[in-house]
């Protein structure tokens, strides 16, 4: 889960290398470090803590070189320290290695190591790589590499610079993601696609066990055989300016404030708005298949499991199809029960999520379609998967996810609906309705957007309680599980969510006036259920905070805050109760001087297990 930069060109490598770290530094953060070569010799300078930190160290000595290799550290084999973090080099510092994933087998090839004689300085499972390449090394890099990689079990993306071989680096991968990128005299290695999109957006996506020896001028790509491989060059539409913070304080509320435009981009994308038909690109499935499944299985982790959740819903009310939904974690250690018509779906932002890719795995292993529902194109799961939906968000930057739970929503909403309309099981005067309240989605959005400096004075009075529960039912009860996430994600204070009709078995013991309650209540046909909820919080001196339908006077009498959202189906609510929930998290963190892009231990893309 770290994140990975290499350049190779005429250009000083430094610049470029510290530009790449920060664009990738939401991958993981507790220490950096960059290696630089230059007349047969390998310069390596790194610290613990933050890129900045690492800036502060070069201020006082730049390494000079046209090659090099950077890196940000999410610790999994030893403490974040200046020892442990990378590159980390063999014994005579004639190579030297940026890693990201777990070399699972580490201690053996460790003991053997040192039984050869090499000496290991740091606690980290890496550093078995550049010993072993010096081990294995004959006449020329990448075959080294190719030799020490066959003894690796585990995961690893990684690229390796040495001084006996100097005008290349050589980049492998299994099973965490790796990129090059191909400019005009120079070329670049990243693990992900924002890090290049100010040099490149052309980039060529390493497949799993395959082996690139990149040189200035281009790239010469080998299996595990030596065999050559032809690759394409994939033009990414991505820019530069996505990746920049626009005036916004954090990514994430530029993210929040972008959520309009994703919906209106699915919408318009998919959407014929003169005849209300629905068309959804990259799905391989059949009209046959899609009347034909029995049961869908949706996997996914964190933000994106919640999603799955709401799609539960939607999907057995507009489809009448039995859903299953369940974390790829789990998942992946149990029995698998799925029938040929079952379908399965996976949820992922990043598409990098090591356990939503173990249980795509899986799935396809006993021959079900998998369809992916993802932001980034050319990530694991887009490449893997037998059909895929993208979210059309642009990359989301933010640690917390935001802007992508949305795209991630609208486009279960757009597969319930495409497969309601194959299936029949709702008529085109149904399916109509829904679109047309869907097409005023974007601007109830707008009107909630607009309405921040409301949820800024909320954060102003809650931001000093140290727990809160999060209540909500059906199809909202996802929602509170997601905004309490959101909400201990970034200010780290303690949330739970829970459906509302639970609390009575347990929770409600907490309550009481240091404990507030956010209670998700529109106008649906639960709501006469939750206002008995509310009334339960109240009679124990609990604060609570609605968000309710415009107009609903009802429970402002009871409540003794409440934020309204615009009325609409009770199924689309889920789209606008999140987005309160996620500015209200983002502002309480704010006013706690939380780091809220980068909140600690966290990483955006989880590669590890
Ligand atoms: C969301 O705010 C989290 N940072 C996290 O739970 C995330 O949703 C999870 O790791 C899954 O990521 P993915 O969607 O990229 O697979
Ligand atoms: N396992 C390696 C370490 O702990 C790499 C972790 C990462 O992917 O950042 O250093």
């Amino acid at each position: 889960m770290c994140g990975i930069i290499g350049y190779i060109g005429s250009k000083e490598a430094v610049p470029i290398l510290l530009d790449g770290l920060k664009k990738l530094e939401y991958r993981g953060y507790d220490s950096a470090g960059i290696a630089v070569l230059k007349d047969n010799k390998i310069e390596i300078k790194k610290s613990k803590g933050k890129i900045a930190r690492l800036e502060d160290l070069l201020k006082k000595s730049i390494p000079k070189g046209n090659t090099g290799l950077g890196h940000t550290r999410w610790a999994t084999h030893g403490k974040p320290n200046n020892l442990n973090a990378h590159p980390h080099n063999g014994c005579n510092s004639e190579i030297a290695v940026v890693h990201n994933g777990i070399i699972e087998n580490y201690l053996l090839l460790k003991e053997r190591l040192i039984s050869e004689g090499h000496n290991f300085v740091s606690e980290t499972d890496t550093e078995v790589l550049p010993h072993l390449i010096e081990s294995n090394y004959k006449d020329n890099l990448t075959s080294a590499v190719k030799e020490s990689l066959k003894e690796i079990e585990g995961s690893y993306a990684i690229g390796v610079i040495s001084t006996r071989d100097p005008e290349k680096i050589v980049a492998s991968r299994w099973r965490s993601p790796l990129i090059i990128g191909v400019g005009k005299g120079e070329m670049f290695l990243a693990s992900d696609i924002p890090a290049l999109l100010k040099y490149t957006n052309r980039v060529i996506f390493l497949e799993e066990r395959e082996i690139a020896t990149i040189t200035k001028d281009g790239v010469e790509i080998i299996n595990f055989e030596g065999k050559i491989l032809e690759k394409e060059i994939i033009n990414i539409e991505w820019d530069a300016e996505m990746t920049e913070k626009s005036g916004y304080k954090h990514f994430m509320l530029k993210e929040i404030f972008q959520e309009t435009m994703v919906i209106r981009n699915n919408l318009e994308d998919r959407i014929n708005l003169s005849t209300k038909s629905l068309e959804l690109y990259n799905l391989s499935l059949s009209l046959k298949n899609i009347k034909e499944i029995k049961k869908i299985f949706i996997l996914a982790c964190g933000t994106s499991y919640y999603a799955a959740l709401v799609g539960k819903y939607i999907l057995e009310e507009l489809t009448n199809i039995n859903v299953e939904v369940d974390y790829a974690s789990e998942f992946r250690y149990r029995k698998i029960l799925l029938d040929q018509k079952d379908l399965v779906m996976v949820i992922s932002q990043s598409g990098e999520t090591a356990d939503t890719i173990a249980a795509l795995n899986s799935c396809q292993e006993v021959g079900s379609h998998v369809l992916a529902i993802t932001n980034v194109r050319g990530s694991t799961i887009s490449r893997k998967a037998d059909s895929v939906i993208y979210l059309n968000a642009g990359p989301e930057i933010g640690v917390a996810s935001t802007k992508a739970f949305i795209g991630q929503l609208i486009s279960l909403y757009l597969i319930s609906l495409y497969f309601a309309q194959v299936r029949e099981s709702l008529n085109f005067s149904e399916i109509k309705k829904i679109i047309s309240e869907f097409i005023k989605l974007p601007q109830m959005a707008e009107i909630i957007l607009l309405k921040d400096p409301e949820i800024i004075k909320l954060s102003e009075e809650f931001c000093n309680f140290h727990n809160f529960l999060y209540l909500g039912r059906g199809i909202n009860y996802p929602i509170a599980l997601e905004g309490a996430l959101k909400l201990k994600e970034i200010s780290y204070i303690h949330a739970e969510g829970y459906p509302a009709g639970e609390m009575k078995h347990g929770p409600i013991a907490l309550l009481d006036k240091t404990f507030p309650v956010v209670v998700i209540a529109p106008r649906d046909k639960v709501y006469n259920k939750v206002i008995n909820n509310i009334k339960e919080v109240k009679a124990r001196d609990t604060l609570v905070l609605g968000i309710a339908t415009e107009g609903d006077k009802e429970i402002s009498n009871l409540a003794d805050r409440v934020f309204y959202i615009p009325q609409t189906l009770d199924l689309l609510y889920p789209i606008l109760a999140v987005i309160p929930l996620q500015l209200f998290a983002y502002h309480i963190a704010d006013k706690l001087g939380c780091d809220i892009d980068k909140p600690r231990n966290l990483a955006k893309s989880v590669t590890v297990e």
